[in-house]
């Protein structure tokens, strides 16, 4: 009788041991099969690789300083053809500490699947995004590190594995970034095998490098986030022409060369650089149907969350559709440009013509104020910068003759029926002077009225 009970226990044990060590070892093949590297960066060296935070090693974490009280950033590369760290990354992993300057950045490190060829590399992805889940599941089990204190930033193919990390953890996480999300197989893909709203609480998205036919875009064409904000249009961006790029070597040598080929799809981390270090002036993007719609100035406004920060102050807004949202920048940072409502010459004039009938008293008052106060720049749409920029501290001149009013809605529509009504008014225009010196005059101090008056406008009606 003792003697079954002796070996019914020895044989209960033995299953539980052997439980134990399937168990063990299944966790261990779990993380063998992790090939990405996490490093965690340090503000002192922000470009070395100095510790790897290593998957099921809870040591590991301890080696490396990881604070588990504050937040975690996880970038993650893109494609490269060198198969080394492109030179953003140390740039960005340094201004993710001059803001946040306790967090923790981590650099994913897969340069070796990322420098085959460009599908071989696109697959990857998957393989990529199930590590860093593994990874971030981890330290949620381990640690109880909460997910809600994690924010993963890909670029290119990254903000597809990003995409897919979040799709696989166990918890959401936090916020998913994406920058300039790749293009090529991905923009007729399943939501499952890119980046969607779904993988994280909140899901912004940059797109800058959208030029082409939707399979030939090196970015992604179709929203993918909650926010998805199109700088410039998101097709192609400012500086980086071919003129520009001849510049910039005169100027730098060949050292920034990588930035300069895929100028326009980098720019998207730049610009979130920006937002990074510029904290007082965000720039702002507005929502707008189309970027037509945009460019000719239909959809300044910020009323019912129709304008949102640009990069890592993003309002979280939230809508069943996808949001997409347009905005200017200026060439280089900081790339905060100025709203602005004029946007042809045609309408230009229209305008020049419909407000220097009007209150040229009130302009010649105003430049004189101008100048007098002159700091900053103003952007101009032609690619004149001037050193010349004041507030409009009053109301802009009335123009109630016009079927405007005092209110900002009426201001609005009455502008907006201005640009949107088109008329031919050169000989209008023309009749104030023909002199190419008034004309100049006319430009001058209309932009500026303009540029004024939306900037006032929306601080009024976001606040
Ligand atoms: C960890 O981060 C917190 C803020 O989240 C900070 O107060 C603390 O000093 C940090 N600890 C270390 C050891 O740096």
């Amino acid at each position: 009788m003792g003697r079954k009970v002796f070996l019914a226990a020895v044989c209960f044990c033995l299953r539980w041991v052997s439980a134990l060590a399937s168990a063990a070892a299944e966790a261990e093949n779990n993380f063998a099969g992790i090939e990405s590297k996490f490093s965690l960066r340090t503000p002192a060296e922000p470009n070395e690789d100095v510790c790897y935070l290593i998957p099921g090693q809870v040591n590991s974490l301890a080696q490396c300083n990881f604070n588990h009280t504050s937040k975690t950033f996880v970038v993650i590369h893109g494609w490269t053809v060198t198969g080394m760290y492109e030179s953003w990354v140390p740039k960005l992993v340094d201004a993710l500490y001059k803001r946040e300057p306790d967090s923790n950045v981590i650099v994913v490190d897969w340069l070796i699947r990322a420098q085959q060829h460009y599908p071989v590399s696109a697959a990857y992805t998957k393989l990529v995004g199930k590590d860093v889940a593994t990874f971030i599941d981890w330290m949620e089990e381990e640690f109880n590190y909460p997910l809600n204190n994690v924010h993963l930033l890909g670029y290119s193919l990254g903000a597809h594995a990003a995409g897919i990390a979040g799709s696989l953890t166990k918890k959401k996480v936090n916020r998913i970034t994406g920058l300039d999300p790749a293009g090529p197989t991905f923009e007729y893909a399943d939501a499952v095998t890119r980046l969607s709203p779904d993988d994280a609480d909140f899901v912004d998205v940059l797109h800058t490098y959208t030029r082409g036919s939707p399979d030939r875009s090196i970015g992604i064409q179709k929203p993918v986030g909650h926010i998805d904000i199109y700088p410039n249009g998101g097709g192609f961006q400012p500086g980086c022409n071919f003129g520009e790029a001849l510049r910039l070597i005169a100027e730098k040598g060949l050292a920034d060369m990588d930035q300069l080929v895929k100028c326009s799809h980098e720019r998207s981390i730049h610009l979130f650089i920006d937002s990074l270090l510029y904290e007082e002036k965000p720039s702002m993007a507005y929502r707008c149907n189309t970027k037509e719609a945009f460019e000719k100035g239909l959809c300044l406004s910020c009323r019912k969350n129709r304008c949102n920060n640009l990069g890592y102050k993003v309002n979280r807004v939230r809508t069943k559709r996808n949001t997409k949202m347009y905005l200017k920048t200026r060439a280089q940072m900081p790339y905060k440009g100025r709203s602005y409502l004029l946007i042809t010459e045609q309408d230009w004039y229209l305008c020049s013509a419909v407000f220097l009938g009007e209150c040229v008293l009130q302009v010649t008052i105003l430049l004189l104020w101008c100048l007098l106060v002159g700091r900053s720049e103003v952007y101009l749409q032609f690619g004149i910068k001037c050193k010349l920029k004041c507030r409009l501290r009053r109301p802009v001149p009335s123009y109630s003759r016009y079927g405007g009013g005092r209110s900002n809605t009426k201001r609005e529509v009455f502008c907006n029926k201005l640009l949107s009504s088109k008329i031919k008014i050169y000989s209008v225009a023309w009749s104030l002077g023909t002199t190419g010196l008034s004309m100049f005059f006319q430009y001058f101090f209309i932009q500026m009225i303009f540029f004024s008056y939306y900037e006032e406008n929306n601080q009024q009606s976001s606040a």
